[in-house]
């Protein structure tokens, strides 16, 4: 190399050096504040790699509640009785242990996260570091199982899911594919003791001067079922309560409680179980409630309701072709009692199940953990496409309703 080009040489290595610091400069401070999503797996050590089988016979198992429970710190007391530790035997058969305390991890079980409060804002990144979120555990057992606990549908789920892939290792919703399926609530066989005193009867009907009632306090939904009330409202009585409506329980507790549902159905012969969103297997408590204190549910949701309680103990709104349609036939059951009591038959099989849907949840977990119904080694490598597809498709839809507001 001459002297020239060993100059030419230097100069152009200098000039593609500044461009490439330019280049940097440029990107790094457009980019300031963009905010990456941080991968919470990514940072966690992982300790004991044995995979032996843990004797599922052995010993009491231990739940730490590794999250808050929107927002609540106490969230094992949350109806596990006054100790707050153990399964109360009243409502489940195994007993497991429950606690908050974080220094129980090593000795735990199985971690629970609570969908809702898996704080998303620190998984993010600012200005060029890694904010660490406070709330993930430095290290995880391989035979220790963490679980994705959520009751919400997706569209109120409100959290970057994505960043959650290959974290988790059991699902538990009320989604029936979940590994730990947790329905809101489910109807039982009756025994014939029970069966004396349910037969429906018109002794039923006396106090049931009103038409429909419904309990809301979420006014401006994704299924909008607000505007099929409203329609609904032109052609058929329907008194809401609730922080949406005119009127309000004189129990106390909170204006949706089962206390509520229980005057309300001393008095009003139809309920609407409206769901706030159309989601796969999405059915909760409003529908359960209303059967559990003699009403007949009117439904609009995204679930197979048929799979959830008997055909002809409910009535499903989007069978309907118009609102118009719905209010006449209810009309007509009102004029008829022998028509209206027919959908009381059910009660003749089944009651809804005397059991809140946490407490559920916990026996339900306590006995997966203690039987070994859940799968020795898993890890759920696509939450969110989980979480939001079903069978290929997605599992919310939106209603199109148009402006006259007919049904599918
Ligand atoms: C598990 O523990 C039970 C009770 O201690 C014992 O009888 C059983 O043999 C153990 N099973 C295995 C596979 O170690
Ligand atoms: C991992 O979990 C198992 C089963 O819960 C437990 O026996 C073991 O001590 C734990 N190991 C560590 C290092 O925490
Ligand atoms: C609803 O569930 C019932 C009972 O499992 C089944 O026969 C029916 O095909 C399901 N309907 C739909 C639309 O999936
Ligand atoms: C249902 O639960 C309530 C409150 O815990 C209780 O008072 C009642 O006896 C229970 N009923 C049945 C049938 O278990
Ligand atoms: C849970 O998933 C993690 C991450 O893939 C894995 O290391 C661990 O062994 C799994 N634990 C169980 C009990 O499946
Ligand atoms: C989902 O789509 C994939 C690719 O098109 C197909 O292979 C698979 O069988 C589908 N699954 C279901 C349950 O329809």
């Amino acid at each position: 190399m001459s002297r020239k080009q060993q100059y030419l040489f230097l100069n152009f290595g200098l000039a593609i050096s500044i461009l490439l610091f330019i280049n940097v400069l440029y990107f790094s401070t457009n980019n300031w504040d963009v905010r990456r999503i941080f991968y919470p797996q990514d940072s966690v050590r992982l300790i004991s790699t044995s995979k032996l089988p843990v004797n599922l016979t052995k010993g009491i198992k231990r739940i730490l509640f590794w999250t808050e429970y929107f927002g609540h710190e106490d969230f094992p007391s949350l109806e596990l009785g006054p100790t707050g530790v153990d399964v109360q035997r009243q409502f489940c058969d195994y007993g497991c242990e429950f606690t908050t305390n974080k220094e129980l991890i090593s000795s735990s079980d199985a971690l629970i996260f609570h969908g809702r409060d898996l704080k998303t804002e620190s998984f993010e990144v600012r200005e060029s570091s890694l904010v660490r979120p406070n709330h993930i555990p430095t290290e995880r057992n391989a035979s220790q199982y963490w679980i994705f606990y959520l009751l919400e549908s997706p569209v109120n789920t409100f959290v970057p899911l994505e960043a959650f892939n290959n974290f988790f290792n059991l699902t538990m919703t009320y989604r029936t594919d979940s590994d730990i399926y947790v329905p809101y609530q489910r109807l039982v066989k009756i025994t014939e003791t029970e069966l004396q005193n349910e037969t429906p009867n018109r002794k039923l009907l006396q106090k049931k001067s009103k038409m429909v009632a419904w309990i809301v306090s979420n006014c401006e939904t994704q299924s909008k079922r607000e505007l099929l009330v409203k329609e609904l409202k032109k052609y058929i009585q329907v008194d809401v309560y609730g922080s949406c409506g005119e009127n309000s329980c004189s129990s106390h507790g909170r204006d949706n409680g089962l206390a509520c549902y229980e005057e309300i159905g001393k008095s009003y012969k139809f309920y609407l179980s409206f769901e706030n969103t159309l989601c796969t297997d999405y059915v909760t408590e409003k529908f359960f409630n209303a059967l559990a204190t003699g009403m007949v549910p009117i439904v609009y949701g995204g679930a197979n309701y048929s799979q959830h309680a008997p055909k002809g103990s409910y009535i499903d709104a989007r069978s309907f072709s118009s609102m118009k349609e719905l209010a006449s036939y209810l009309l007509n059951l009102d004029k008829y009692d022998k028509l209206y009591l027919k959908y009381f038959q059910w009660k003749k099989h089944f009651r809804v199940e005397n059991v809140t849907v946490l407490q559920r949840s916990w026996c339900r977990l306590c006995r997966a953990l203690s039987t070994g119904e859940v799968p020795l080694v898993r890890t759920v490598s696509n939450l969110k496409s989980w979480w939001m597809r079903y069978r290929n498709s997605t599992v919310c839809t939106t209603p199109d309703l148009p402006e006259t507001l007919e049904l599918l």
